[in-house]
C-alpha cells in the first residue's frame, strides 16, 4: 500500500489532495500546525487519514516529527503555504520588510525544503515529490510570495536532478485562483474573485479537485517519465508553453 504524505493537509487544496489519495486505497498524512484543525479533517475523510501536527519551516519540529512520520514514502506533496502577507501587519523599515520577507519564504520554501530533506531517504523507487507553486511565481504583482514561489520552482529543478537516478520524480503545480481554501483568509473580495475568473479562459475559478486530479495522474505509473516540470493549473490564465 503506497504511503502519501501531504504538508499543509488539514485545509484547502491539501485536504482535497488526500481525500482523492485516501479515495484511491493509499495510506496518507496529512500535516500542519493546527493539531484541532488536523484532527477534524482526519475524522471526516476516515482511517486511512492520519495527522501529525508540526511546522514545516522549522527544522526543529521536522526533526522531532520524523518518528511519527512512515518509515518508507510513496509520495511528498509539499503543499503547505500560503502568503503571509495576506492580513499581515507589516513592521516600519527595513526591519520590517525583512520579516515580512523571511515569512513568506519561510512558509513556502523553506517548509518544503526542510520535509523534503528530512524525508529524502525513506522516498521510495517509483516515488514522486510533487510541491506546490503560485501563478504569482509568473505574473508579478505579490512580492516576496511570487519570490518564494519561484523559488520553489527552481529548486524543484536540482531536486529532479538528484532524485532522478533513485527512479523518483519532482515536479511542480503552479495554481491559478483556486476556490473553497483558507488561501485568502477572511475572504476575497467580490470584484477580485471577477477578476480572477474573468482572466481564466474556462471562465471558472480552480478547485482543490482539480489540484488533486493532477497529483493523481503526478502520482500515477503514466506519469514516471514527467519530471522536473511545472504545470500550469489555471485555466489558461497564464500559458506556461
Ligand atoms: N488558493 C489559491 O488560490 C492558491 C493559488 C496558488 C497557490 N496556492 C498554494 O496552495 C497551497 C495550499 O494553499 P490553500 O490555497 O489550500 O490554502 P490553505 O487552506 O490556507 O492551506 C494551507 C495549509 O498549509 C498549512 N501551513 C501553512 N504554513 C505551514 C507551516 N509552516 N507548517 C505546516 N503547515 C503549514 C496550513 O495549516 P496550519 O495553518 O494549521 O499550519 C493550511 O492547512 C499553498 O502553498 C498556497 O500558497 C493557493
Amino acid at each position: 500500500m503506497r504511503q502519501i504524505i501531504v504538508t499543509g493537509g488539514g485545509t484547502g487544496i491539501g485536504r482535497a489532495v488526500a481525500a482523492a489519495f485516501a479515495a484511491q486505497g493509499d495510506q496518507v498524512v496529512i500535516t500542519g500546525r493546527r493539531a484541532a484543525v488536523l484532527a477534524a479533517t482526519t475524522a471526516e475523510l476516515g482511517p486511512s487519514v492520519r495527522a501529525v501536527a508540526f511546522d514545516a519551516a522549522d527544522p526543529a519540529q521536522v526533526e522531532a516529527a520524523l518518528a511519527d512520520l512512515p518509515d518508507q514514502v510513496d509520495v511528498l506533496v509539499n503543499n503547505a503555504g500560503g502568503n503571509t502577507d495576506i492580513g499581515a501587519e507589516r513592521a516600519p523599515g527595513l526591519a520590517g520588510l525583512a520579516a515580512a520577507w523571511q515569512a513568506n519564504l519561510h512558509a513556502n520554501l523553506l517548509s518544503a525544503v526542510l520535509v523534503t530533506a528530512a524525508l529524502r531517504d525513506r522516498l521510495r523507487t517509483g516515488g514522486t515529490v510533487i510541491n506546490i507553486s503560485s501563478i504569482a511565481a509568473h505574473r508579478g504583482g505579490s512580492g516576496s510570495y511570487g519570490a518564494a514561489k519561484a523559488a520553489v520552482e527552481a529548486w524543484t529543478l536540482t531536486l529532479a536532478q538528484e532524485l532522478a537516478p533513485a527512479g523518483i520524480t519532482a515536479n511542480t503545480i503552479a495554481p491559478g485562483y483556486i476556490e473553497d481554501t483558507e488561501f485568502f483568509g477572511p475572504g476575497i473580495s467580490p470584484e477580485r474573485r471577477a477578476w480572477n475568473i474573468t482572466n481564466t479562459l474556462n471562465k471558472r475559478p480552480g478547485t482543490p479537485a482539480d489540484l488533486a486530479g493532477t497529483a493523481l495522474y503526478l502520482a500515477s505509473p503514466a506519469a514516471t517519465h514527467l519530471t522536473a516540470q511545472t504545470l500550469h493549473l489555471n485555466g489558461g490564465t497564464f500559458s506556461g508553453r
